[in-house]
């Protein structure tokens, strides 16, 4: 049985998934088929932001569920984590960009206020950033994943303070052998920074 506080927010992050699928903020809401809000836990102590759905997404409603989500499925393993009971998982962009082409920055900035919310309500001690789109919108500039893949950064974003981890995105493993190494060296060491997570201190903005 949830306490109280644990269904207001629940019912608060639902809230806002219901605005998001009447969102007209940018064009992509004309070629969607679903809106990929996000899922997990909603008081999930680890949060992991990638760019945005692709074609499976987009039609299941749901994030990483194709070929980067199987990646992402075994990673998160190699972390000790569980993808229902350990990890929220939302995307920069809540719909899917045709023909999986890069989000503009028109797009990222319409969607912003949703993730800053997001994060808001779900209050993490860790964000894991998957990729240089990520990484790039969580700590507004730009990031050169090749160089800063598996450090630990404060972030503040939407008011919410807390630790960001760096991360190469999943689908970088599905392009060689190289990049799909150095993801798998991500998410061992990821595994050790979550092992600290009691330690990261967190606050809350409260006037913004
Ligand atoms: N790539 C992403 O960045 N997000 C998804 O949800 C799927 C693939």
């Amino acid at each position: 049985m949830k306490s109280n506080s644990e269904k207001d927010t629940k019912q608060t992050l639902e809230e806002l998934e219901n605005e998001t699928e009447a969102c007209t903020r940018c064009e992509l809401h004309k070629t969607r088929t679903n809106v990929v809000f996000g899922t997990g836990p909603a008081k999930a102590d680890v949060m992991m932001v990638g760019e945005a759905a692709g074609y499976y997404e987009d039609q299941a409603g749901e994030p990483f569920v194709g070929a980067a989500g199987k990646k992402l499925d075994g990673l998160l393993k190699k972390a000790g984590l569980s993808r229902e009971n350990d990890v929220y998982i939302t995307n920069i962009l809540k719909d899917r960009p045709p023909e999986n082409r890069d989000p503009t920055p028109e797009e990222i900035e319409a969607c912003r206020p949703y993730l800053e919310k997001q994060i808001r309500m779900i209050k993490p001690k860790l964000i894991v950033a998957l990729g240089r789109f990520a990484a790039g919108e969580l700590l507004g500039r730009s990031v050169s994943v090749s160089k800063e893949h598996g450090s630990l950064e404060d972030s503040s974003y939407g008011g919410w303070h807390c630790r960001l981890f760096i991360s190469y995105h999943p689908a970088a493993a599905l392009y060689g052998a190289d990049a799909a190494m150095k993801l798998e060296e991500d998410f061992e060491k990821l595994g050790e920074v979550v092992e600290k997570l009691d330690e990261f201190k967190t606050a809350e903005q409260t006037t913004l």
